[in-house]
């Protein structure tokens, strides 16, 4: 079977996507599989696919077209199986806003939070924001990944530049009441029959802020994993992780990002479709915390494919 490694794309996480999709690629080559590598050229995808005889897509590109649905639909109307999740799943995940419409309709614990559309710029949002929390809070783009367009706002002053930041990067931001605690991610992966979450790490940038910065430069975050919970919260914490995975009706594999407050209460931030895969990455860090070295997580994600 001839597998192409999908990557790059317009996103402004291109970068981090072709770190991923070159890391795939090795590993698929190292594995003995007949592998190629493609940048996403919206234009020409179909027919390149069809001149490299693709029979499954892996998906390395994050954000626009690749992780919101759209790369999917493309891929169902020309019969092609992908890696992770369908069009639906993806939609959900890649919009802050949806998804945590979705987790609070499904009783998944969430920040409180407020979204706002570009237009209502012309009301005073920096009064409205405040009269509703207080600070600090988190402000973000609805369709951003990497951190890309998202400020922690501690002073009123710095709300203003932190609305317009956000909105260049979508039409709907997101404010959520800042969680002060621990940072956790747990990777799932499975399908509707069978689910399971990976050894849930705990992220330590040396900044302070797990921002962009601190998400691709090598040594700058500290990871422990498996983190050092007692049983009973490693145990919720994955379970939620399962139960967000399964309510934003994902497949294959995801990343749910969770913080943890001071009484142990997790709160789920949001759920990666397509989760990095770079050097610095995530995923392949839990699942080598399993005994599963990166060759062997790519094709355990690659066996999950519905053929
Ligand atoms: N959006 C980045 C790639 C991640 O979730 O890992
Ligand atoms: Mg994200």
């Amino acid at each position: 079977k001839k597998i192409v490694v999908l990557m790059g794309g317009p996103s402004a996480e291109a970068e981090v996507s072709l770190n991923t999709g070159k890391a795939i690629l090795a590993a698929l080559k190292e594995k003995g599989y007949n592998a190629e590598g493609l940048e996403l050229d919206p234009h020409h995808l179909v027919e390149q696919l069809r001149e490299r005889h693709c029979d499954i897509v892996f998906n390395a590109v994050h954000g626009k077209f690749g992780e919101d649905g759209v790369l999917q639909g493309v891929l169902d109307m020309i019969g092609i199986p992908y890696t992770g999740s369908g069009v639906l799943a993806s939609a959900v995940t890649m919009d802050k806003v949806v998804s945590k419409n979705i987790f609070m309709a499904r009783g998944i614990s969430t920040p409180r939070s407020k979204s706002y559309l570009k237009e209502d710029q012309q009301r005073d949002l920096v009064k409205e924001i405040m009269q509703e929390f207080s600070l600090p809070v988190v402000v973000k783009s609805a369709a951003q990944g990497s951190s890309i367009g998202v400020s922690i706002v501690e002073k009123q002053a710095n709300l203003q530049q932190a609305l317009v930041t956000a909105f260049e990067y979508s039409h709907d931001v997101l404010i959520e009441e800042f969680i002060k605690g621990r940072e956790l991610t747990v990777a799932v992966w499975g399908n509707s029959a069978d689910k399971t979450a990976l050894p849930i790490i705990e992220i330590v940038p040396h900044s302070g802020t797990y921002d962009y910065q601190s998400k691709y430069t090598k040594g700058a975050t500290e990871y422990i994993v498996p983190a050092n919970l007692d049983a009973a919260i490693t145990k919720s914490v994955q379970e939620l992780a399962v139960r967000t995975f399964t309510a934003a009706g994902c497949s294959g594999i995801a990343r749910v990002d969770l913080m943890l407050d001071k009484d142990n209460i997790p709160y789920v931030l949001e759920v990666n479709s397509v989760p990095g895969m770079t050097a610095t990455s995530l995923v392949p860090k839990a699942a080598q915390a399993l005994g599963i070295e990166f060759p062997a997580l790519c094709e355990k994600l690659l066996a999950m494919v519905n053929l």
